[in-house]
């Protein structure tokens, strides 16, 4: 009786629900702007607004939408939009939503909100407020100057002479301020790097700010919301400055690339109660000093900090300055003041020591456990002048003590000098390490394993993908992928964090793109990256082979195969991710330059010439040297490596074309594009699909890049795969085609070779990193080999990222999330996951532009069951894998033609499924007549 009882409040509970439902079957959520929340200081005069929803309800989505701009929260939670009421709008887009209202000014602010309607006409509620500003839009809203030590400036601001790494500048301005401050908003920048203080308090907790820009064309400012720091009466701002990127050591050029003296800029501007306004600049009343305790600091080589230098108190209103230096101010130049559009460094996670061992007497190593990228905080005692120094590494030796071979010209060493006896605290501002270790001596005492936390930092782009499967190998490269990505995402997509490179090498990022899409939301960070290729794109078309470039495009480091093509790959990644056509627009015409100047040196369409430096499938298996390895074979031809990217862009630029509605140009370059197949066919490719080389690499390539004739696909395919075995069923790939070759053995039916390399513990495999101690992706295979030892130091990061683009196969293939380029943005997506390896159950989750999708399923028996979230306002195609005779069933169910399901094909290995928005269960089970 009592459970019957139960069972009927149950079902009162459940049709209460259904009713509430009726009304607000849609939730909004998670607003950003710009792809940020609530971003401050923007320069876009039209931002894009997006917002994703939420219901439990299956085949739930917008059929309407109204958003509400304000120029106060007041208005806005009256709701009137004075800025911009779009009405209601007949619309399913909840992403990419233009604003139109009126026009935005320099430092307005906006507040907004959003209601929608779902697809049977009920309102939603309104969504909380969110909101942006605006920055400073014209260069004459700037009154303030640049400011330098007059003392480090040696010869001309922009000397490339300097060979001796610079002390930190301090700078100090006092000021008086009305009690009666309604806003105080500063506008911060440096040629260099900065951290600026008002009162004492940090501003902001930006890290490496302003970052790494083509600084000779546009550098970033930040704008912070400073009226909590600014009191009435006597103020005061200090600020560091050190040369970062600006005017550091950098690969291949030495110091000093974009100029020889670190600079501040700021603009502090308050607004009265009384609706007057008042600014502070940056000026020559600025008192400036070089002569504290940050001797040094450098990107590459660490920080030196002398505590008997430091000038207690200069940070306060009181401190007597009075023997500084007036600073020397510079009007402002051509190059352009902009927003930073990415997502600033910041610190993310900090780690704590996992083991602490003295290999030496004196000498005391912390390992973290995780090879990680940042810095580290130090908490020991000291002996007053005897120098403390903090080594990061990446790995051992055998005899326990650091290796730091690999790490090249890099120092990444700190030092301290303590001033006093007792403890002291330490950490550095101006640089940053790639490391899992960290070795300290010249401590007064032993220290505990507590004296050192690791602080993880970097572009803190949003984490989206979670991955976990019954592997814990598997769950382990997944990490390694992660963690990776990680270490270089600092302001540019790097190719490592801890040698004397840290660039973004083009050709890297373009391999790893769309895993580095799956593990997080690079929306923001790709359009910044995006503005610097074109910045540093050379005048003749050829794209850089980093970006930022900090030498000159024009006269190298430019122009090269698959590196240059990042140009062209990597916004139309991001355009098939986030839907985002404004990108595609800014990037068209250099797109379409870079493929002209191929063209226009090759006219033949087999890119003979300006390859420049021509990295090829760089660490292809001819890298690697192993008793029973070939030593050749793997490379795949240059001419065919080159000209295979050449079509690929050509059809990427003619695909532009078409979402920009430029017919002329897509008519073009899709002619081209069938003209490079054609030569390139003609070329490379035999009547019976064999090519020049026979390479793994240059099967990957054709059938990546839809180069082969679909008739010849098969047997391509049959090419790679024998090539395949000619390695024993391992790959012998460069860090081009690895990727591409694992992808395309799925994509063409040979799921398990795919799933046999994925799983392979022998060399060279993925797992063999893992088996021997890796904790970050390895640029070569066998970076560092128990019992052998290391590679070779001139090349051996344990934390590149190429390799790790198999997280788009695992993805792809094991999670089985698939974005569709018909309806990018994840709008309409295909879930197909291929269990395979011996994996019993996977849980994939992904944070689309769109809202949360969920891929997870489970084998028992051989039998498979399959959750998937869709979120509202998307559809899924699902293609489970079917055993001859079973029958799949939804939530228990058979599956019949819903609203919510229609079954689009049923062949005897597989279903395939359109779904609308919500939670499924599908099984599949051995039928009736099997049992
Ligand atoms: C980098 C690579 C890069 C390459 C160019 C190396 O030193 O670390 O990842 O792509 O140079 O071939």
């Amino acid at each position: 009786m009592q459970r019957l009882a139960l069972g009927l409040a149950a079902i009162l509970l459940w049709q209460f629900a259904l009713n509430a439902s009726a009304a607000t079957t849609l939730e909004v959520a998670n607003l950003r702007c710009e792809y940020q929340i609530d971003p401050n200081g923007m320069d876009v005069l039209q931002p894009r607004l997006s917002w994703t929803l939420a219901s439990l309800q299956r085949g739930q989505k917008q059929s309407a939408f109204q958003v509400l701009v304000a120029r106060s929260p007041e208005m806005l939670r009256r709701n009137e939009g004075d800025l911009w009421d779009t009405g209601k709008v007949v619309s399913d887009e909840s992403i990419q939503i233009i604003y139109k209202g009126i026009p935005l000014n320099s430092r307005s602010r906006a507040w907004w909100k959003v209601r929608v309607w779902d697809k049977d006409g009920n309102v939603s509620d309104w969504s909380e407020s969110s909101r942006w500003s605006m920055g400073l839009l014209h260069q004459s809203d700037w009154h303030s100057d640049w400011i330098a030590d007059p003392a480090l400036l040696a010869a001309s601001p922009t000397a490339q002479t300097r060979t001796n790494p610079l002390p930190a500048t301090m700078l100090r301005k006092t000021f008086q301020s009305e009690a009666a401050l309604r806003r105080a908003t500063a506008y911060v920048t440096a040629l260099g790097l900065y951290e600026v203080r008002i009162n004492g308090q940090r501003v902001g907790d930006q890290l490496l700010a302003p970052e790494w820009t083509s600084y000779s064309n546009r550098v970033q400012y930040q704008t912070y919301d400073v009226t909590g720091l600014v009191r009435g009466g006597t103020n005061v701002i200090t600020a560091l400055i050190g040369e970062g990127w600006y005017a550091g050591r950098l690969m291949a050029v030495g110091r000093c690339a974009y100029g020889n003296t670190p600079m501040f800029l700021m603009q502090l501007e308050f607004e009265l109660d009384d609706g007057s306004r008042k600014e502070i600049l940056t000026d020559s009343t600025w008192k400036v000093n070089s002569n504290g305790p940050m001797r040094a600091a450098g990107i590459y080589d660490g920080e030196t900090f002398d505590a008997r230098n430091e000038r207690p108190g200069w940070d306060s209103q009181n401190f007597d300055d009075a023997s500084w230096t007036a600073a020397t101010a510079f009007p402002l130049d051509a190059r352009q003041l902009v927003w930073q559009r990415n997502e600033p460094i910041r610190f993310e996670q900090d780690l704590s020591c996992q083991k602490l061992s003295q290999p030496r007497p004196g000498t005391f190593v912390f390992d973290l456990g995780q090879n990680m990228v940042g810095w580290c905080r130090l908490r020991a005692q000291g002996t007053p002048g005897v120098v403390v120094t903090i080594r990061h590494a990446e790995a051992l030796n055998d005899d326990g003590t650091v290796y730091t071979a690999n790490l090249r010209g890099a120092l990444q060493t700190d030092y301290y000098t303590p001033a006093r006896t007792g403890e002291f605290t330490f950490e550095p501002h101006f640089t940053y390490h790639g490391f899992r270790f960290v070795e300290v001596t010249g401590l007064a005492a032993p220290p505990t394993a507590e004296a050192v936390l690791g602080r993880v930092f970097h572009s803190a782009a949003p984490a989206v993908g979670g991955f976990e499967c019954s592997d814990p190998a598997l769950n382990r490269l997944m990490r390694n992928v992660m963690w990776t990505e990680r270490a270089n995402l600092m302001s540019s997509p790097n190719d490592c964090p801890q040698r004397d490179e840290r660039f973004g090498w083009m050709g890297d990022i373009q391999a790893f793109a769309q895993t580095a899409m799956f593990n997080r939301d690079l929306a923001a960070f790709c359009t910044k990256f995006a503005q610097d290729i074109r910045d540093d794109q050379a005048l003749d078309g050829r794209f850089p082979d980093f970006a930022p470039h900090p030498g000159d495009p024009n006269a190298k480091f430019s122009g090269v195969p698959a590196w240059g093509d990042a140009g062209v790959l990597v916004p139309w990644c991001a355009y098939l991710n986030y839907a985002d056509r404004r990108l595609l627009a800014e990037q068209f015409d250099s797109a379409q330059r870079w493929v002209d100047y191929i063209h226009t040196l090759n006219p033949n369409l087999i890119w003979v010439k300006g390859r420049n430096n021509d990295y090829n499938d760089w660490l292809n298996g001819d890298w690697i040297k192993a008793a029973t390895w070939p030593t050749h074979g793997s490379s795949v031809p240059n001419e065919l490596f080159a000209t295979a990217f050449f079509a690929h862009s050509t059809e990427l630029v003619a695909k532009m074309a078409d979402q920009l509605g430029r017919t002329e140009q897509s008519l073009r370059y899709r002619k081209l594009f069938a003209e490079i197949k054609d030569a390139f066919n003609e070329r490379f490719v035999t009547s019976d699909g064999t090519m020049t080389g026979d390479t793994q690499a240059g099967y990957a390539l054709a059938l990546a890049f839809e180069l082969m004739p679909e008739k010849l696909r098969a047997a391509a395919t049959a090419h790679l795969v024998a090539a395949i075995h000619q390695y024993h069923d391992h790959l012998s790939t460069g860090i081009q085609t690895t990727h591409r070759a694992i992808l395309e053995l799925s994509r063409n039916g040979y799921q398990d070779l795919a799933w046999q390399l994925i799983t392979n513990r022998s060399f060279p495999s993925w797992l063999y990193m893992v088996d021997n101690g890796a904790t970050t992706i390895w640029e070569r295979w066998d970076g560092y080999v128990k019992g052998r030892g290391f590679q070779d130091p001139g090349m051996n990061s344990l934390n590149h990222w190429a390799f790790g683009a198999v997280g788009e196969w695992m993805w792809r293939n094991i999670v089985g999330l698939n974005p569709d380029e018909v309806q990018p943005g994840w709008k309409h997506f295909t879930i197909a996951p291929h269990p395979g390896g011996g994996v019993t159950w996977c849980r994939g989750e992904f944070n689309s532009i769109h809202g949360p999708m969920e891929s997870s399923w489970q084998l028992s028996s051989g039998d498979l069951t399959l959750d998937v979230l869709i979120p509202p306002n998307t559809t899924a195609t699902i293609i489970i894998p079917v055993k001859p005779g079973s029958k799949l069933t939804e939530s228990g169910k058979t599956i019949s033609r819903t609203t919510e399901i229609q079954v689009s094909q049923l062949e005897p290995d597989r279903a395939i499924l359109e779904v609308a928005s919500g939670r499924y269960r599908f099984k599949t089970s051995p039928s009736a007549s099997n049992q």
